[in-house]
């Protein structure tokens, strides 16, 4: 092994214990957070999230991913399908909570 390799891979395992604790493996809801604060607010508050059942256009996890890819036409920014499932990831920990 090379000199100076040592000390990266002692620390690998922490890496992966890091992000395996901070879920970053599947959906990540907190890189969800980032993007949809920065590109979703520009027409509405978090609050229309919070509005009844019976009123909201979102009805499953399916079709809050389907709304999500929906309003991510709208705005200025491509997203990336894993960019639109974590800001679905998002939406659903803080707001709708619909079983996946
Ligand atoms: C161009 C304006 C605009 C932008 C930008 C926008 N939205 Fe919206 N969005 C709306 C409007 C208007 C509604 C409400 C439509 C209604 O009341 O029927 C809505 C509703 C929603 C709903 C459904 C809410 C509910 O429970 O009924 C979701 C989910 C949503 N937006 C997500 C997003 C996300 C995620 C982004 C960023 C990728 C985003 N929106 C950006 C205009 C926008």
């Amino acid at each position: 092994m090379k000199r100076g390799c040592k000390p990266i891979r002692r620390l690998l395992p922490a890496i992966a214990l890091a992000a395996a604790a901070c879920g970053v493996a599947a959906q990540d809801g907190a890189r969800g957070q980032a993007l949809y604060e920065t590109h979703c607010l520009e027409c509405h508050y978090e609050r229309i999230h919070k509005r009844d059942a019976s009123r909201s256009l979102v009805r499953d996890y399916k079709g809050l991913q389907a709304e999500v890819a929906r309003r991510g036409e709208l705005t200025k920014q491509r997203f990336t399908i894993a960019d639109l499932n974590d800001i679905a990831e998002y939406l659903n920990r803080t707001h709708y909570r619909f079983p996946r």
